[in-house]
């Protein structure tokens, strides 16, 4: 009735910003993700017949149970698992938590990993995927290692991984710039946005074609056609939050000095592109002979705090009990 999983984030290149349904928490738009090696939640599900809800222990401190999203995410789970047992959850970040490195993502993937374990569920059964969506809508790709591709039709959620790590070997610098945590979380900022962003609805439209766009170019490797889009995607998703009322301005001075850095480095032929979430934190993805190129570059940023770089990683796993 006890085990511990872990997951790494995924940093999306073409985004989710926008939900369908609130309570199912059904993301409006499909998404595409790299998972980061370099970064990792640790996560232990204990079962406990004598527990009367959920306790949930993040980084040493027992939360306030976040507005019922871990509880949504348990009762689905037990739904799925035909249990009504309660459970401790302990939860690990070896990075900043809500500063815009996707740790509900992590979170929940190892969450729903470790979960299945506990109550010897396979691991692959697809109803696992709506549960680690109910946690929340990116944590279904970190499910998945290399490149994973969510999408939305009237089913609900389905994922898939499109290129394993060593399929396509890209490597993820993350020029960190600040420890703090957000100061609106992307669950509130997406339903503000769409609620009052008078580009919302041009989003939605012409996000299908981002997203058929980047499989493809993920096909054929082309990475500088996919930098391109994944950057205008990025662009698109940040002027529905600037418009937003009031405005989600995730960008800080160094965030747009490291982006300003990356594109002049593709100018001069480096293979590299930024992508930004709900936080100042600059994600660059690059080749891997790039690599090294790109963190002494985004090291030299004034304001930039550390480097974290890496490779892709695996998708979530079993680490024991
Ligand atoms: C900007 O998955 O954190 O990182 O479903 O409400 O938990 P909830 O939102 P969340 O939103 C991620 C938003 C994003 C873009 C992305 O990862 O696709």
């Amino acid at each position: 009735m006890r085990a511990s999983a872990i997951a790494h984030p995924n940093i999306a290149l073409i985004k989710y910003w926008g939900k369908r349904d609130t309570v199912e928490n059904l993301p409006a738009v499909g998404s595409l993700s790299v998972t980061i090696g370099a970064l990792s939640t640790e996560t232990t599900v204990e079962f406990d017949a004598a527990l009367k809800q959920d306790v949930l222990v993040l980084n040493g401190d027992e939360q306030p149970l976040e507005q019922g999203r871990l509880t949504a995410c348990m009762n689905a789970f037990r739904a799925l698992a035909g249990s009504n047992e309660y459970a401790t959850v302990t939860s690990g970040n070896d990075f900043p938590t809500g500063a815009g490195l996707a740790s509900s993502a992590s979170g929940y993937a190892a969450l729903v990993t470790a979960a299945a374990a506990a109550l010897g569920i396979d691991p692959r059964e697809p109803g696992l995927i709506d549960v680690a969506r109910i946690g929340s809508g990116s944590a279904p790709r970190s499910l998945f290692g290399g490149i994973a591709l969510l999408s939305i039709d009237e089913q609900g959620t389905k994922c898939r991984q499109l290129t394993a790590p060593a399929e396509w070997p890209l490597s993820v610098v993350v020029a960190v710039t600040t420890e703090n945590k957000k100061d609106i979380t992307s669950r509130d900022g997406m339903e503000q946005s769409r609620l009052t962003s008078p580009f919302y609805e041009s989003w939605i439209r012409g996000h299908a074609d981002d997203l058929d766009a980047a499989v493809r170019l993920v096909a054929v490797r082309d990475f500088f056609a996919l930098a391109e889009l994944s950057e205008h995607n990025c662009l698109k998703m940040h002027s529905v939050m600037m418009t937003t009322r009031p405005a989600l301005l995730y960008w800080s001075p160094v965030t747009l000095a490291c982006m300003q850095k990356i594109t002049s480095l593709r100018k001069d032929g480096v293979p590299v592109f930024f992508t930004i979430d709900a936080g100042p934190q600059v994600k660059a993805i690059c080749l891997p002979d790039a690599l090294a190129t790109v963190t002494s570059v985004l090291h030299d940023v004034p304001g930039v705090l550390r480097i974290i770089a890496g490779e892709l990683g695996e998708g979530a796993s079993v680490i024991g009990a």
